[in-house]
């Protein structure tokens, strides 16, 4: 069987190095916000190009607490609405719900899966205040568009760059440094995992930087002295550690994913497949590759009896969830058209070469 992620060989290539730093963890005897977590902010900054980057618990947390962040500095206020995109992982939507915020939801691009900026000033009322831009798969949204509708009408923009990290337009201009903060997991599948959950946000905003790196933990910078209310959200000082050793593949993980990618869209040629529509430039990390299907369950139970496993991201729209029950009736054909047909195939770099070939001659022959 091809899996779709095998998280045991996709860390593989590590475990060398992981042991030579958990022996020195062990050594070192300090845990919490210690040398390593510095070293991840200082580097995953200076990679996405912002002046800050400010590490936290996972991505989830990353967002709420930016939200929480800007209403702390007055930037926001509850009850304030933010767009967000309807076709994204929930995550998105949960986090402008937890900071108290209204999220708005747009329609997406069909072609890209990503917001549709052209649907964003509809939209847009008195009580708008934030755009959050999800770059979904690992592609960036049209940033260009996005931020110049926000300066238009004064919005803040903050990046879900849960699945992007890496994706840029050119050297400098990176997911993480496209508005006026950015949140990061590093969930273990993700292009960037760690070995259990983690989270950062990037910023060139100073007093942004002051207020999250006081917020993620409890408020305080002086131990025992809390200046704000905060939480405890910090960066696990052993996921930073693995964290570091990762991240200086990212790039070479990044260049597989899209080496992967050009053959399957130039290889895989079946009229009942939508290939994912990309331009080829580094624009994209495909976190995920996304085909679409109109009768899904018979070609993902044609890929199974063909010992290929796949997934879907994601098979119900937040607006559908039973925990969003007052969204239940909305309606957002293009949201649900993407849920209904898209399939998940397996790309990343734990693949052999003979597991790519298989996956393309079986989609050739479905
Ligand atoms: C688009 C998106 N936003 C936010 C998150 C939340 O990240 P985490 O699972 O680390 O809380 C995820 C990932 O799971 C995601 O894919």
């Amino acid at each position: 069987m091809i899996h779709f992620l095998n998280l045991r060989k996709l860390n593989q290539p590590f475990e060398v190095a992981f042991q030579k730093k958990m022996k020195q963890f062990l050594d070192g005897g300090w845990y919490i916000l210690g040398n390593e977590v510095k070293q991840f902010e200082t580097d995953f900054a200076t990679y996405c190009g912002t002046k800050h980057c400010i590490g936290v618990g996972n991505g989830l947390d990353a967002l709420v607490l930016i939200f929480k962040a800007y209403i702390h500095l007055g930037k926001l206020e509850k009850g304030d609405e933010v767009i967000v995109p309807a076709n994204t992982y929930v995550a998105s939507i949960l986090a402008v719900l937890q900071a108290d915020l209204v999220p708005v939801l747009v329609e997406p691009r069909l072609k890209t899966f990503n917001i549709n900026p052209d649907e964003i000033e509809a939209k847009i009322t008195s009580k708008t205040k934030a755009i959050l831009p999800v770059h979904l798969y690992g592609q960036l949204c049209e940033m260009k568009v996005i931020n110049e509708i926000a300066q238009k009408h004064n919005l803040l923009v903050i990046e879900d760059a849960a699945q992007a990290h890496g994706s840029q337009f050119s050297e400098k201009e990176k997911a993480g440094n496209l508005s006026n903060a950015a949140a990061f997991s590093f969930y273990p599948g993700k292009n960037l995992g760690a070995l259990g959950d983690a989270g950062a946000i990037t910023t060139n905003d100073d007093e942004l930087a002051e207020v999250l790196f006081s917020m993620r933990n409890y408020g305080s910078k002086v131990k025992y002295e809390n200046e704000i209310i905060g939480v405890n959200s910090r960066l696990d000082e052993l996921q930073a550690a693995f964290l570091n050793i990762k991240l200086k593949q990212l790039d070479s993980e990044n260049e597989f994913r899209r080496s992967m990618a050009k053959r399957y869209l130039s290889e895989i040629k079946n009229e009942k497949i939508i290939m994912p529509s990309w331009d080829l430039s580094q624009n994209h990390v495909f976190h995920l590759f996304v085909i679409r299907t109109s009768n899904r369950l018979e070609l993902q139970n044609f890929l199974k009896e063909n010992g290929i496993e796949t997934m879907i991201h994601y098979p119900i729209p937040p607006h559908k969830q039973k925990a969003l029950s007052n969204w239940n009736n909305l309606s957002f054909p293009i949201t649900e058209k993407i849920h209904d047909e898209v399939l998940s195939i397996p790309l990343n770099s734990g693949l052999k070469a003979s597991e790519i070939q298989h996956i393309i001659t079986i989609l050739n022959q479905y």
